[in-house]
């Protein structure tokens, strides 16, 4: 018996034409985003969900499953899932570590980039028609060779990022909930230090934590204030991560100097004045917007589903405790 799944978006082909089919599909799925109300429905009839960021996988559509036996998020980050009413069931939540690190790394590094050297501000110019040539003084940014990156988590995005600011000649802080060993830091190229030391001493500050209640508004106004008025804020974890009004207060105040962002308090609505604001660099959540990142990320959901419905230990499971 395949088992019977809702797929909520469409996938890449290559993992639709698996997932067609090695699974039952209840809808055939759009380029939309599911309403609340239609996932309920489809979840009714379910063996298996395999969803997106852009669905709430809560009690309400867990209840409304009773046959469910895995959920099999595509992506890393899995705050949209509520996890505890999936582990009450024994429901084994998995995600997709690992295939999107490098991609992911890319877009924060190209987010530093672009805010240290006013690449949107640039592209703005030109393509308004209005620029009237080089000038001595136009648009000057900041040195990024010889800057210190202050990294905020040091999981397998971190550390990417930690790669790729070497290669760029720069200094690399990080902080996070457990100090990795002498030899994990001097492999990794990274000193310590805590939070705020590493807000106070960084040019460039990038995000890399999970979104949990703990990680919320981790990025609050004091934050900001701790920072150098130089320093860019770069964030392609989870938007709440940040307080995304006391960002705008402090990119409007001088606080600091620019942000790129690549995720979102309320996505896809913004803060209404970072639409405005020239000293932010804006993404529409592009972390993992590669094809073959993305195949991969379905790849590996559909091999985490169909393990889990065969009744196998799925590969990347997020509630082991489920499986003991
Ligand atoms: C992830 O994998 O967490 C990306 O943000 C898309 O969900």
């Amino acid at each position: 018996m395949k088992p019977r799944t809702l797929v909520t978006r469409l996938l890449p082909p290559p993992v639709m034409d698996r997932l067609r089919r090695e699974t039952e599909l209840v809808l055939e799925p759009e380029d939309r985003v599911l309403a609340p109300a239609e996932i309920i429905a489809a979840a009714a009839a379910c063996d298996a969900l395999l969803p997106s960021v852009t669905e709430t996988i809560d009690a309400a559509v867990i209840a409304a499953a009773p046959r469910l036996r895995v959920i099999a998020n595509f992506g890393v980050g899995f705050n949209h899932i509520d996890v505890a009413a999936a582990t009450a069931r024994r429901i084994p939540v998995t995600n997709t570590p690992g295939v999107l690190t490098e991609a992911t790394a890319d877009i924060a590094f190209g987010l530093l980039l672009a805010a240290a050297r006013r690449f949107g501000e640039g592209e703005r110019l030109v393509r308004s028609r209005a620029w009237t040539g080089w000038g001595p003084l136009q648009l000057l940014g900041q040195d990024v060779a010889g800057a210190t990156l202050g990294l905020v988590g040091c999981g397998r995005i971190a550390q990417a990022m930690a790669r790729r600011a070497h290669g760029f000649g720069m200094r690399v802080l990080y902080c996070s909930r457990v100090r990795r060993s002498a030899a994990d830091e001097e492999k990794l190229g990274a000193a310590y230090r805590d939070r705020d030391a590493l807000l106070a001493e960084s040019d460039f500050v990038s995000l890399h934590v999970a979104y949990t209640p703990e990680t919320h508004h981790l990025i609050d106004a004091a934050a900001l204030a701790r920072m150098k008025p130089t320093a860019v804020l770069v964030n392609t974890s989870r938007g709440p991560v940040v307080d995304e009004r006391a960002l705008v207060q402090a990119l409007r105040r001088g606080t600091i100097a620019g942000a790129g962002l690549d995720v979102f308090e309320r996505e896809p609505s913004l803060e209404p004045a970072l639409y405005d604001l020239p000293n932010c660099v804006l993404l529409p959540h592009l972390g993992s917007a590669t094809a073959g990142t993305r195949t991969r990320m379905g790849m590996m959901a559909a091999d985490n589903l169909l393990a889990a419905c065969r009744g196998e230990r799925p590969p990347n499971c997020v509630n082991p405790a489920v499986l003991a």
